[in-house]
């Protein structure tokens, strides 16, 4: 293999992640021609075919998905080494990409503000999706550190959990059910329910509580917010399961309670994951102290038997 230059691979991995000249072109501030000649000039250099054309379609080679694979470890290494270099200069600097679940929007940004006042020099790179986007983005190595709250089992990755996460079943305080004491799942599957995305870890959870009942859920009405499943209650389309967090977040909801099912809350809890063995970088491992210590007084605003007891 002839020598390549980084500024060839640069441009390499923007068109292998973009699977397009042109993005990258924009992306890096080039003209089309100059990526075709840089990535003309690698492949000369590899021996082999990056990319190949299918239709208008361009696709990586094997050749070039090896490569695509050892660029990004060459530019996450370096973004690593920026970092630790400022740290050794007494500061905290760089970029910190997180990861985080639908719900977990609901506390995370809040915690943010208070980090970036502490440390100017950390810009954070925040990425919101459900718990299957989530995995997805966690096997590919996307993110410096995730946040989710249904962690996958094996030694693949390292997890550590740091905040309960209740999922309780959520009415209009005009609700016939709001105030009676221990409801029947039975009794609940009456009922519509409108129900996060499939792909959703609430979702999933529900639907595993229902089935380990044997009881049917039915489900009135899909939606992909928590904060528009909120207002469907509100609109009296039915009930629904979702976090304790998406009531608390601002302060209590007034004109919304949680009922006292059987089976409920379902007790779970939020974790901070990563791949297994991957290095963290110095940005990284400080937001990862910050968010376990100030977890701590997160948890307080949870005091789920005062709910139970006081709605
Ligand atoms: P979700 O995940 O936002 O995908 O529902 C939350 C959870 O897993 O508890």
């Amino acid at each position: 293999m002839k020598p390549v230059t980084l500024h060839q691979l640069r441009v390499f991995e923007a068109a292998a992640r973009h699977n397009s000249f042109t993005r990258a072109a924009e992306e890096l501030y080039l003209t089309q021609p100059t990526v075709s000649i840089q990535v003309k000039q690698l492949t000369k250099a590899i021996g082999m075919p990056l990319f190949e054309q299918v239709g208008k379609k361009l696709f990586l080679t094997d050749a070039g998905r090896e490569l695509y694979a050892a660029s990004k470890d060459v530019f996450e290494r370096l973004s690593q080494l920026e970092m630790t270099m400022a740290d050794l200069q007494g500061m905290k600097q760089g970029t910190l990409r997180l990861a985080v679940i639908t719900t977990a929007n609901y506390f995370i940004p809040r915690l943010l503000g208070p980090f970036c006042q502490e440390y100017p020099g950390i810009n954070v790179s925040l990425q919101v999706t459900n718990h299957e986007g989530l995995l997805e983005r966690l096997s590919d190595n996307q993110d410096d550190l995730y946040i989710l709250s249904r962690a996958p089992s094996g030694k693949d990755y390292a997890a550590q959990p740091f905040l309960d996460n209740p999922l309780v079943v959520i009415a209009p305080i005009n609700h016939p059910l709001a105030g009676k004491k221990e409801i029947s799942i039975q009794r609940l599957a009456e009922e519509p329910l409108i129900m996060r995305e499939q792909g959703s870890g609430t979702r999933e959870a529900a639907e595993k509580l229902f089935e380990a009942a044997g009881v049917q859920m039915n489900v009135k009405l899909d939606l992909g917010s928590n904060e528009a499943i909120k207002q469907a209650i509100l609109g009296g389309l039915g009930l629904s399961i979702l976090s304790y967090h998406t009531l608390t977040s601002l302060g209590e909801t007034p004109m919304l309670t949680v009922l006292d099912v059987e089976g409920f809350p379902i007790h779970r809890q939020w974790h901070l994951m990563y791949p297994q063995g991957k290095q963290l970088s110095v940005v990284a491992a400080t937001f990862r102290d910050y968010l376990l210590a100030e977890s701590k007084k997160l948890g307080e605003d949870i005091n789920l038997d005062q709910v139970m007891r006081g709605r």
